[in-house]
């Protein structure tokens, strides 16, 4: 199977190292040599790590003989699968897909690893609307399980099987949502922890730390949120941000993240972000306070509030929200069963509280309100977004 990646920044480098891990032979390609290059060395360096602790038989020099660099599409001509990871600038996406259209196979899928522009309006730009879909992976792509299959209004139903099934070869786990929503899934979620963790900062209730440390500590998530940004990339999380709210999202007011990239902080690719690290593109594990008097519930609230959004509007159900933040985002556990096990009433109770005080964005979700009412609480009352049999 042979496989075009277009953009080979954090995720395009990922995407083709994993592809060529699953025996697939792919064709990168960027805009300059040096960029390539600089790719070629990461992927090598994943590779190591990966040979070394078992992870891949294969040697990192036979897994890269699979990968051929390049700044010209040519390469992609007798591909049977591309995926478009460049920066999400629409009329950037534009001239890709343009050139991928002319150049890939008539019958072979296009695929777009967006984090938030919708799809339909990246398909519309092919002459083959119905072969567009989004296969958005996650950072790092190489260690992250999940992929999220978004089909848009135009993609065909076997194009999305296909899809679903290459994540398959691909060695990930594929969630595949119902309808297009903007930022998907994933991204919805992830807007959500964004917005609490930064009203819990400008309203003066904690510091940036202290919500780390209860995201880490009480929580039990690999990354604070504010360390989870700086992860991903400041500009990318006011990216989706704007993206997903200029779509319909409520808005939660805030600067810090926004007030960082106008001082070009972009996290750890640039070597600071709301932490500083040991070098441009080097992460490493931010110290955090032991304790921390954030209760995780409010942390999680209003996240909890859009997976009801999201269950309610029939795009996914709770084990697939799950999967998205155990696969996605390496939670311990799923976010929805977190809820459960904090008591959705607390949850409720969070964003009531808030709610009075003027922020719109946690008018409480009517089928949570109405899980409440009807008892179910969560674990403790046996029915939460889950059943729970006695023990
Ligand atoms: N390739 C291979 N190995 C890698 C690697 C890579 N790219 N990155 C890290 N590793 C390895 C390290 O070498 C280390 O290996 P050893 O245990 O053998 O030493 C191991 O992974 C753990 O790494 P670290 O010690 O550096 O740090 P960690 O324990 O905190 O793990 C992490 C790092 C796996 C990234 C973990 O912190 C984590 O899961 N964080 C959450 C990441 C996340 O949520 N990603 C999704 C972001 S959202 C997104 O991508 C979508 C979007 O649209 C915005």
């Amino acid at each position: 199977m042979r496989i075009a990646v277009v953009g080979s920044g954090t995720m395009g480098h990922g995407i083709a190292e994993v592809a060529a891990m699953a025996g697939m032979e792919v064709k990168l390609i960027d805009i300059s040599w040096d960029i390539l290059n600089r790719a070629k060395e990461r992927m090598y360096d994943s590779l190591k790590r990966l040979h070394e602790r078992g992870t891949i038989r294969e040697t990192p020099d036979t897994v890269m003989s699979r990968i051929e660099i390049s700044v010209s599409y040519d390469v992609a001509k007798d591909v049977d699968f591309a995926i478009e990871a460049v920066p999400e600038i629409l009329e950037l996406k534009r001239k890709v897909f343009q050139e991928l259209d002319r150049v890939v196979p008539k019958e072979s899928i296009l695929a777009t690893n967006t984090s938030s522009i919708p799809i339909s309006d990246i398909g519309e730009i092919t002459s083959r609307k119905e072969k567009v879909i989004g296969m958005h992976f996650f950072n790092p792509p190489p260690l992250m399980k999940l992929v999220e299959v978004i089909p848009s209004k135009y993609t065909s139903e076997d194009v999305t099987r296909y899809t679903v099934e290459l994540a398959k070869k691909m060695g990930k786990t594929p969630v595949r949502l119902r309808v297009e929503v903007p930022g998907f899934v994933s991204n919805r979620i992830f807007l959500r922890l964004l917005q609490e963790a930064c009203r819990e900062v400008e309203s003066g209730e904690a510091t940036i730390e202290e919500v780390d440390s209860s995201a880490r500590n009480k929580l039990k998530l690999p990354m604070g949120i504010f360390e989870l940004a700086d992860y991903v990339g400041l500009d990318v999380a006011v990216d989706l941000w704007k993206v997903i709210v200029e779509r319909g999202a409520s808005d939660v007011k805030c600067s810090s993240y926004k007030e960082r990239v106008d001082r070009k902080e972009l996290g750890v690719k640039t070597g600071k972000g709301f932490y500083t690290y040991p070098a441009p593109g080097k992460y490493s594990k931010v110290s955090l306070p032991p304790e921390s008097k954030v209760p995780p519930e409010r942390i999680i609230s209003l996240a909890v509030n859009e997976g009801a959004w999201l269950i309610e509007n029939n795009i996914v159900n709770a084990e697939e929200i799950d999967t998205v933040m155990r696969l996605g985002f390496n939670f311990p556990k799923g976010l929805l069963e977190m809820a459960d096990e904090l008591g959705l009433d607390k949850i409720l109770n969070a964003l009531r509280e808030i709610h009075s005080r003027g922020y719109e964005a946690y008018s409480p979700n009517p089928l949570l309100v109405k899980m409440v009412s009807q008892g179910q609480t969560g674990k403790s009352s046996g029915r939460g977004f889950y059943t729970y049999g006695k023990t």
